[in-house]
């Protein structure tokens, strides 16, 4: 692909080559770090891996929060400079490999079924062309090797440990993170402005009635039925409560209750998740279940227990950042490389922490090679991130932190 941003960096060569020179050693890296894939806070052979490699570069790194033992945090550039970060998450999923592949999962039921051993290379990589450029980084460069995106919020607790305000490392201005991408051609760069991804918050319901002999359900009040009219009930909430305009999920995934076909149990539980794209949209949605749902139990002389889970908010591109990493993708790889992405995806993300509080953009990389129709998904156990986007994710990250000065003018701070 063209790579238009030939910049000299002072050290004997331009940018390009010097991407070009660190991603075999990357590439080997995502592979021994497939091998041995950890799962929320576990990651403690994962971060010794990370510190390792940083080690080797002779990059420091901050000692980790107590509340994330897990997380490396590491800085390269002068830290009086405006501070841009770059975060990767470096946790795995509890899926068991079926990719076949000689550097498969060694460890049974845990698998980088997500694709983040590709993130963490490409951090890493960013920070070894960084390390070679660093006496003409024009800015600081923040690195985060986060925990427990799937499901433990790792971003929170780094958020709470001062990540974003300067507490733990210096201040960014700005974030950028990117996530690979199985639908996105290889060698495309897509994001949007605005949401990219939705909230994540799940919910049970509980019908607790009378439990009764299947055959006199007059002498008790059956949860099951009250269940079932639940179900269908939420529907609504998507096709009647919602703004049409607006992007909507309530799924309900499990439902429970019942122990033999003759009787009828004291309680039933549903149990999904529900999707949105703003705080708005994420309130009013929550409102109108409840409501729903105490209407059912009214209606069906049985008591509601509800129970909402708070999972990550949305993910919520600062416009700004996004028509820069626009720009930068434009600019770096050619016009035909940035894909706008039409919509956002009802998928979360654990990085809107980051982006509550300092502006940012999350941006999305081709996985996809060119002429294949069978790319598995994300948490696909035959899912795996592709070594030739290596290149690419770390060419971005590079460009995202060294034409943030250029770009912003003379005074980043004031962007
Ligand atoms: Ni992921």
């Amino acid at each position: 692909m063209a790579r238009k941003n030939r910049r000299n960096d002072g050290a004997g060569g331009d940018i390009a080559s010097l991407v070009t020179q660190v991603s075999p050693a990357m590439r080997t890296f995502r592979r021994q770090m497939h091998q041995t894939p950890e799962v929320m806070f576990e990651e403690h052979q994962t971060a010794a891996l990370i510190r390792g490699q940083l080690d080797r570069l002779g990059v420091a790194y901050l000692p980790a929060p107590s509340e994330a033992p897990t997380a490396t945090i590491a800085c390269i550039g002068d830290p009086q400079l405006p501070c841009i970060a770059l975060r990767a998450d470096i946790d795995a999923l509890p899926i068991t490999e079926a990719t076949g592949a000689a550097y498969a999962s060694t460890i049974p039921g845990r698998m980088h079924a997500c694709g983040h051993d590709g993130h963490t290379a490409a951090l890493l990589g960013a920070a070894a062309v960084f390390k070679k450029i660093e006496r003409s980084l024009d800015v600081c460069v923040k690195l985060i090797f986060q925990p427990a995106e799937e499901g433990g919020g790792g971003a929170e607790r780094l958020v709470r440990a001062g990540v974003m305000d300067g507490r733990l490392g210096p201040k960014p201005l700005a974030i950028f993170g990117l996530h690979g991408w199985p639908g996105i051609p290889l060698g495309k760069v897509a994001t949007r402005p605005g949401p990219l991804l939705a909230s994540t918050d799940n919910f049970s319901a509980t019908f607790v009635g009378k439990g009764t002999h299947g055959a006199f359900p007059h002498l008790g009040r059956d949860p099951i039925v009250a269940t079932c009219a639940a179900v269908l009930s939420l529907q609504q909430v998507v096709s009647r409560d919602t703004n049409p305009v607006e992007s909507v999920v309530v799924t309900v995934g499990r439902i429970t209750g019942g122990t033999a076909v003759n009787i009828i149990p004291p309680t039933a539980t549903i149990e999904g998740t529900a999707r949105t794209l703003t705080h708005q949209t994420r309130q009013a949605v929550q409102e109108a279940m409840r409501r729903r749902l105490a209407g059912v139990a009214m209606t069906h002389d049985v008591q509601l227990q509800f129970v909402w889970s708070e999972g990550y908010p949305p993910t919520v591109n600062t416009p700004e950042m996004a028509d820069y990493v626009r720009e930068v993708a434009k600019d770096t790889f050619g016009a035909d490389a940035f894909v706008p992405a039409a919509a956002p995806s009802m998928g979360g993300e654990d990085f809107a922490y980051y982006l509550e509080k300092v502006p940012g953009c999350f941006t999305l990389i081709g996985l996809c090679p060119e002429g294949s129709t069978d790319c598995p998904g994300l948490h696909n156990p035959s899912f795996d991130f592709n070594d030739d986007a290596l290149p690419v994710a770390i060419q971005l990250l590079v460009s995202l932190a060294t034409q943030w000065t250029q770009r912003s003018g003379a005074s980043p701070a004031k962007r």
